[in-house]
């Protein structure tokens, strides 16, 4: 196959982290016979440095037409501390994934054997967890009106439309099928209504996948279960702002964020990038584990380019 990826190494530890990823995907292209065409491209403060834009539409080009994208990390600590910052790289991170659809971010959580002891849990709790996360990455809170009244008062809205639940609990749906078919919808129902319309729109999806079996769990109660239970999760389905928090949260279970692969999958192409960040304290030192990236590299042979072997 002819493979076109387009490598966004970003900020911090990204580029070094990439490096290492790049080498795997080419020793992979070279014993399975595929081509890889990797079309390398500035994002986040890497690009605010080169021409003030953190998601310039030269990058936006190359992404749109590549298979897949590849995807280091944002933020650097100049922009952190600055309030009134007007361009901030976390900026590049958004409009990216507006711009390109990128509606559905998976992030799974899975243990490793030989890293059990590092985990903050103890290894009863967490023995046997592998769960998946599918968050709404291109609405609610993040993406709805925000500003300051006259008076002072600062706002954001959070709105969803049905469409946007239902596209993306129909993947949470469809994963669930290929897994143990058990899916939590994750949500504030008791208090947002936000959260009814996820609520149920879910439940008259039901119907099209009968195999399921769908649980309804308050965000605060998951928030809590997650760590006294994680291993009786599988696919959880959750909205933009309660999936960052959750997320976050999973991730170490196993050990260390910075050992997590992720997804962001469109409609016209897809995302893959590892969970942890710039890590600025370390850039440049060879320290970073570039393992979540080289397991986004592989999560990227199987979801873009549905080669799993
Ligand atoms: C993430 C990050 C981003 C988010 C930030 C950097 C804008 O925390 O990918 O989870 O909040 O979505
Ligand atoms: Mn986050």
């Amino acid at each position: 196959m002819k493979l076109k990826i387009a490598l966004l190494p970003g900020d911090g530890i990204g580029p070094e982290v990439i490096d290492q990823a790049v080498k795997v995907c080419n020793a992979i292209a070279k014993k399975y016979d595929h081509e890889i065409l990797w079309e390398k491209t500035l994002v986040g403060a890497a690009a605010i440095d080169a021409v003030g834009d953190p998601y310039p539409a030269e990058t936006h080009e190359i992404c749109l037409s590549a298979d897949a994208i590849l995807f280091g990390a944002i933020g650097d600590p100049k922009y952190d501390n600055d309030p009134k910052a007007k361009i901030r790289p976390e900026q590049g991170l958004l409009k990216m994934r507006q711009q390109l659809g990128l509606f559905a971010n998976l992030r799974p959580t899975f243990t490793f054997s030989s890293l059990i002891d590092k985990s903050p849990l103890k290894q009863d709790r967490i023995d046997g967890t592998d769960l998946v996360f599918l968050r709404e990455l291109t609405g609610g809170i993040y993406f709805g009106e925000k500003g300051r009244k006259q008076d002072g008062t600062a706002y954001d809205i959070c709105t969803y439309s049905a469409h946007e639940v239902s596209r993306l609990a129909r993947k949470g749906f469809e994963l669930a099928m290929k897994r143990t078919k058990k899916l939590c919808c994750v949500d504030k129902a008791n208090v947002l209504e936000t959260s009814r319309l996820w609520r149920e729109t879910v439940q008259n999806m039901e119907s099209e996948f009968p195999e399921v079996k769908v649980s309804y769990e308050f965000v605060d109660a998951v928030a809590m279960r997650l760590v006294q239970w994680p291993s009786s999760y599988d696919v959880l389905i959750t909205e933009n702002l309660f999936g960052d928090i959750l997320t976050d949260e999973a991730s170490v279970i196993s050990g260390s964020m910075g050992l997590m692969p992720s997804a962001s999958l469109g409609e016209k192409t897809s995302l893959f990038e590892p969970i942890h960040g710039s890590y600025p304290q370390v850039a440049g030192l060879n320290k970073a584990n570039p393992l979540a990236t080289i397991l986004s590299a592989a999560m990227m042979f199987e979801e873009a380019f549905e080669l799993q072997q």
